[in-house]
């Protein structure tokens, strides 16, 4: 067998970063997880970037942290510009290193993102230019504005080096305020920061040279770019390349971290988190691009590279044909804090994978909420949940999980890895539940990792699956485990429209597209990721499809980190949008549409089938006997309420540590 680290000698060969010698060649890219209490980095912090640390990577960059008070944006944003983060900071840090890792902070003024409304201040930016159609009217900044940013750039910085860090990364990217300054879409300036590219650099420039002068040449600092903002009038390459070779000839940096995109309300912005649906491969070509940029100018600096890096063979191709330094994985580490270590222990096949679905982590920051990973239950919570191992019972029990989809799947292997004895019933032939739905769309494949994983997971741990083993209350009482799993999901409900016209639902409308002829009207009662998916997967197959969503919003309950490139896919793929629709009568030849917020009522012709998606009834019928019965319950998952995978597992890890 050949040594794991002469499989990945390019990614786990240690790299300095000007003085900071980092371990390995991989890092944690920077990403809020609104675990902040009170504007400072709390033990949710601690216990998620120890873990990651203690998993393999070299280097994990802090998540945004806010140079002044107006970009904090939220409560639960991390402020570096108050003394009081030093110390959160050094415990932090000592954690991490601790671990054998680097921890650096990205420093950051978001400008026009933060509408102010938090700390009800005025929204910053280089112009009287929004970001979106929904955002606020930014100030645009004057010459001292410039100088109160660039003196909280330095007391942040100042604050971090003394707390311990290792090091910064100043973010010029991702469109937030440096990059608004240096984008032609965002600075519509008239004076010395706008026009050509030497004076949109100008304040970008001032501030990395006035923090690279407060901290002197041995500090490790570097900065964070978009090397494209992947939208029309925007930066891209070869500009970032050339203001990058003024900008690292001017000050010293230890590295520059090439991301891409910018926050503008287009496909842009799904760039920079880009979900299944991308080919990382649109990305790729931008590290090589900048650091030949940078040799040519005479300052070799490492380049760092990210965006839906899954596994260390694709980091060592990186960089073992000179396309980056180092390599990137946020999402990947999200979802396995580990992956590093099981790799090099050749044990990829425990590895819990990205999934790229942007459902936990981008969902849940688009909610202001602390993420979560689809995958990976445990993703913010490790202090409550250690490893299930790393738990084991002291008590093992006979547990009975009945139904073999995401939940079922998630309790069974968790318990059993705690040492409990297993047995799950699956009344199909087949485990994975809905999921399995997913197999008949080739654009959505990537999530089946997660039920693969699972599969894996369920043999591993030694669970006994009886596939065709339907239960009822009576076998499962003549059975008497000492615990019932109840994961029996969910059960379709037939839709219908008044006129008796025949209504597929989603499930027959996957089975059997022929039957839905050529032209489909969609009407979506959920704004869910199943139906944007079949949605999808019908213009996919060349059908006309017109979706109607009650509301004003079409996918309402899907990220908008996901759905500006899903918007722009629909569109290409003919797909006609239609809010504020509520489908009224279909006798199979006409059906009437009622626009809700007038009432009037239109009739369509050109119409050859009607799917309607709406939720599921929950399938828990064997609840009450059993608890009738003195049978000890715990439900997780869509019998509990019809849902997404995502409060599936994490339910089914919940039921499995309450054992
Ligand atoms: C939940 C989440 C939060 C993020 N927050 C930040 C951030 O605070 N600063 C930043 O520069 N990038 C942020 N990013 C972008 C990541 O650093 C990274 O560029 C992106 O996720 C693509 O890499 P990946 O495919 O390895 O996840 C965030 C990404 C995610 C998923
Ligand atoms: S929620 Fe989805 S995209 Fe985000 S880290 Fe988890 S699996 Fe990856």
């Amino acid at each position: 067998m050949t040594e794991p680290n002469a499989r990945f000698p390019h990614a786990m060969a240690p790299i300095q970063l000007g003085r900071l010698t980092v371990r390995n060649r991989i890092f944690v890219p920077a990403h809020t997880t609104n675990f902040g209490v009170d504007h400072l980095p709390s033990e949710r912090h601690l216990a998620y970037h120890r873990e990651r640390a203690r998993g393999g990577v070299g280097a994990i960059i802090f998540e945004s942290i806010r140079v002044q008070s107006n970009c904090l944006g939220r409560p639960q944003a991390v402020g570096g510009f108050t003394r009081d983060c030093i110390e959160p900071f050094s415990r932090l840090a000592r954690a991490v290193q601790a671990e054998g890792a680097a921890l650096l902070g990205q420093v950051i003024h978001l400008g026009r993102q933060v509408d102010g409304d938090f700390e009800r201040t005025v929204s910053w930016g280089p112009s009287p230019v929004r970001w979106s159609a929904t955002s606020a009217m930014p100030h645009a900044m004057t010459p001292d504005d410039m100088q109160t940013v660039i003196d909280g750039h330095v007391q942040t910085a100042r604050n971090l080096i003394e707390a311990g860090l290792d090091g910064l990364e100043i973010q010029l990217g991702h469109g937030h305020l440096l990059q608004q300054f240096l984008s032609p879409l965002s600075n519509t300036r008239t004076d010395a920061f706008g026009g050509s590219l030497e004076n949109r650099l100008r304040f970008p420039l001032a501030v990395v040279e006035a923090v690279r002068s407060a901290l002197g040449p041995h500090a490790c600092i570097g900065i964070r770019v978009s090397g494209d903002e992947f939208v029309e009038g925007g930066l891209h390459l070869d500009e970032v390349c050339a203001a990058l070779a003024q900008l690292a000839c001017a000050v010293p940096l230890d590295f520059v971290n090439v991301s891409h995109s910018a926050y503008h309300a287009s496909y842009s912005l799904a760039t920079q988190m880009a979900d299944m649906a991308f080919d990382p491969q649109m990305f790729r070509h931008l590290p090589g691009a900048v650091r030949s940029a940078l040799h040519a100018a005479g300052a070799p600096v490492p380049v760092l590279s990210v965006c839906r890096y899954d596994t260390l063979a694709e980091a060592e191709d990186m960089i073992a044909r000179g396309q980056a330094d180092m390599v990137g994985m946020a999402r990947a580490h999200l979802a396995e804090p580990a992956l590093v270590a099981k790799t090099l222990a050749g044990r990829e096949d425990e590895i819990q994978p990205c999934i790229a679905c942007n459902q936990g982590c981008a969902g849940m920051l688009e909610k202001n909420m602390p993420i979560r990973c689809v995958v990976n239950p445990r993703a913010g919570v490790e202090a409550t949940w250690a490893e299930p191992a790393a738990v084991p019972t002291a008590q093992p029990l006979d547990v009975l999980v009945v139904g073999g989809g995401p939940a079922g799947l998630e309790a069974a292997w968790t318990a059993a890895a705690r040492g409990h004895h297993v047995e799950l019933w699956e009344a199909g032939d087949a485990l994975g539940g809905q999921l399995q739905a997913l197999q008949a769309m080739p654009s959505r494949a990537r999530y089946l990792q997660l039920l693969e994983h699972q599969r894996r997971a369920v043999q591993r741990h030694g669970v006994t699956v009886r596939l065709g083993r339907r239960a009822d209350a009576q076998a499962i009482v003549a059975r008497r485990p000492d615990a019932v799993v109840l994961a029996t999901g969910s059960l379709p409900v037939a839709p219908g429209l008044a006129g008796g016209g025949r209504v597929f639902g989603i499930e027959a409308a996957l089975r059997d597209p022929v039957a839905l002829g050529d032209a489909v009207a969609f009407a979506d009662l959920t704004g869910e990721w199943a139906s944007l998916s079949v949605v999808e997967h019908l213009a996919d197959l060349g059908k006309r499809v017109t979706v109607y969503s009650p509301v004003a919003a079409t996918f309402w309950r899907t990220t908008i980190y996901s759905t500006l490139a899903t918007s722009r896919r629909l569109r290409d793929k003919g797909v006609r949008l239609a809010p504020l629709r509520r489908l009224q009568h279909w006798d199979g030849h006409a059906l009437q549409v009622e626009d809700v917020s007038c009432g009037d009522v239109q009739t369509l012709t050109d119409v050859d089938a009607v799917v309607i998606a709406q939720y599921n009834l929950a399938a828990d019928s064997l609840r009450a006997p059993l608890r009738a019965a003195g049978i000890r319950v715990l439900e997780a998952g869509d019998c509990l309420a019809p849902r997404t995978a995502m409060e599936a597992v994490y339910e089914g890890a919940g039921v499995a540590y309450s054992l």
